[in-house]
């Protein structure tokens, strides 16, 4: 699956966003290794601190429905512009796909597409957890 295809895949799942509180929509797509594509939303809370991000809601999505080897995330959100994942959302893409790549799209300046690794310089991970 292309660049673009994972974007127009997270676009879809970016319209069930559940923002009432922020308005700001996001919508992710993850690309499992054998080919399987999950989307997510973000999905707010009355309760702020109980929201939770797109990426999340699809790398939760996919953890639960067997999948744990994944490729890449596209994420978009309702400004148009890059949507950076947050610092939590870094850190469990760190635990399930460490050598995978991020693809990020601004409806003026194009697809970009980063490695995780490069977006969480040093991730704490199960190695440092056990000892090596
Ligand atoms: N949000 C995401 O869905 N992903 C991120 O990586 C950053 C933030 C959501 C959470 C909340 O619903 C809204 O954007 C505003 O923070």
């Amino acid at each position: 699956m292309t660049n673009e295809e994972l974007v127009r895949k997270a676009e879809e799942g970016m319209a069930n966003a559940y923002a009432p509180y922020s308005g700001f929509l996001v919508g992710a797509a993850l690309l499992c290794r054998d080919g399987s594509v999950f989307t997510g939303c973000n999905v707010e809370n009355a309760s702020y601190g109980a929201a939770i991000c797109a990426e999340r809601t699809a790398i939760t999505k996919a953890v639960s429905e067997g999948y744990q080897k994944f490729e890449k995330i596209a994420i978009v959100c309702s400004s148009g512009s890059y949507a950076y994942p947050c610092g939590i959302c870094r850190q469990v893409m760190a635990e399930f796909m460490l050598d995978g790549q991020v693809i990020l799209a601004d409806k003026e300046k194009g697809i970009v597409e980063f490695s995780v690794k490069e977006l969480l310089p040093g991730a704490f991970t199960r190695k440092d957890l056990f000892h090596g």
